[in-house]
């Protein structure tokens, strides 16, 4: 299907654009009152991103909206893990609960790698509605987690913040966590390619928890397993046209090596100026990001203000995809999103 907004492809290209294309992490979601109204029919978050037709209409919710550049597909990067059979539930205002989690290598060696065509087929067929419903207006982003950012939920069992359980293992059993950080990129990939193959744009993979590792520790446990799934990526003929975004927040100190993975663009979070970060990477990479989502708390005067900032001090180069550098929290007030995407779009006029 030919894309009609094709700024997003463009700047991931580094060719220019005739405004920066943006969207916005976790633009479907509770901060939106007919998400909230969708969920609560589907009584929970799971049946809402494994029913094909509830994703859909998720999916699209913010670009009724929104003049956003991109959709990115309602899911969630649990679904791996889950089709796992490590049985994930939701709690209410507690986050991700796995009913079994990762200790040993015999519960490596236990984990089934989930075929896309059956055990994670309820996302091949969002693609395919979302894809129908777009008709070509932006493109469709999807994604999966990093093979350490699934990790840290599978071997820690739950969400936590600072996933201690995880960081233990790099050091107490490498060689387990080793194991199965190769299972996930054998996973991702697949399921990565599934989507792709159902019509998805761009890829992108979110690593959240990079930043808790030491730069070395990065390198080993995140960044060089990212990199096989973006080199298994660009080696098949299938998938090999497809831009690949990789967001390790936190880790802004691994940029030029986060730079030399093969990714066509990098996430950037908020602590940093992407200013510095352009001329540390130069011109080699499209950068994503990187308005602080607090910044969606203040007024739209002042959301306004601020994303011009980021757009004068990043001035007339190409590939820049403006974001946030997080995804958009649950209370952030509409007017200020809108605010936000105007704002982008305004330098054109
Ligand atoms: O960006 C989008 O609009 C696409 C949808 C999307 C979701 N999760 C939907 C979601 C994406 C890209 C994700 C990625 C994701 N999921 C990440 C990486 C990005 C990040 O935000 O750091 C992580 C770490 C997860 C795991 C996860 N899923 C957690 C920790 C939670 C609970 C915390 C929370 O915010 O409630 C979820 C649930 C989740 N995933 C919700 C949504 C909209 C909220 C579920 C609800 O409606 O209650």
């Amino acid at each position: 299907m030919k894309i009609k907004n094709t700024r997003l492809l463009q700047a991931l290209k580094l060719e220019p654009v005739d405004v920066p294309p943006v969207w916005l992490m976790r633009q479907a979601g509770r901060y939106l009152p007919e998400y909230r109204e969708l969920r609560t029919k589907a009584k929970n978050f799971l049946n809402l991103c494994q029913t094909p037709e509830l994703a859909m209409e998720v999916t699209l919710q913010p670009l009724k909206r929104f003049d956003l550049d991109a959709a990115i597909l309602f899911s969630d990067i649990l679904t791996i893990p889950h089709a796992m059979g490590l049985g994930l539930s939701f709690q209410e205002g507690e986050g991700p609960q796995f009913a079994k989690r990762i200790e040993t290598i015999k519960d490596v060696e236990a984990l089934p790698i989930p075929d896309t065509e059956n055990a994670l087929n309820y996302v091949v067929q969002a693609v395919q509605l979302i894809q129908q419903e777009l008709n070509g207006r932006v493109p469709l982003i999807g994604f999966a987690g990093s093979p350490w950012t699934v990790a840290c939920y599978m071997i820690e069992g739950s969400g936590h913040k600072n996933f201690i359980t995880a960081r233990k293992m790099a050091y107490q059993a490498p060689e387990v966590l080793h194991a199965l950080l190769t299972k996930l990129v054998v996973a991702t990939t697949q399921y990565l390619k599934g989507q792709i193959l159902a019509g998805v744009n761009v890829v992108m993979l979110f690593d959240t928890w990079g930043g808790l590792l030491t730069p070395d520790y990065y390198q080993r446990f995140s960044l060089s397993y990212m990199k096989q799934i973006v080199a298994n990526l660009k080696a098949d003929p299938q998938t090999a046209h497809i831009p690949i975004i990789l967001f390790s927040k936190g880790a802004s100190v691994n940029l030029e090596a986060m730079a030399q993975s093969g990714a066509n663009g990098l996430g950037i979070d908020w602590t940093v100026s992407m200013r510095d970060m352009r001329a540390r990477v130069g011109n080699k990479v499209c950068l994503q990001g990187n308005l602080d989502p607090a910044v969606l708390f203040s007024t739209p005067q002042i959301v306004q203000a601020t994303v011009r900032q980021l757009l004068d001090e990043w001035g007339a180069h190409p590939g820049l995809i403006v974001n946030l550098g997080h995804g958009i929290e649950q209370h952030t007030p509409i007017e200020n999103v809108e605010a936000l995407v105007e704002a982008v779009h305004e330098v054109k006029r």
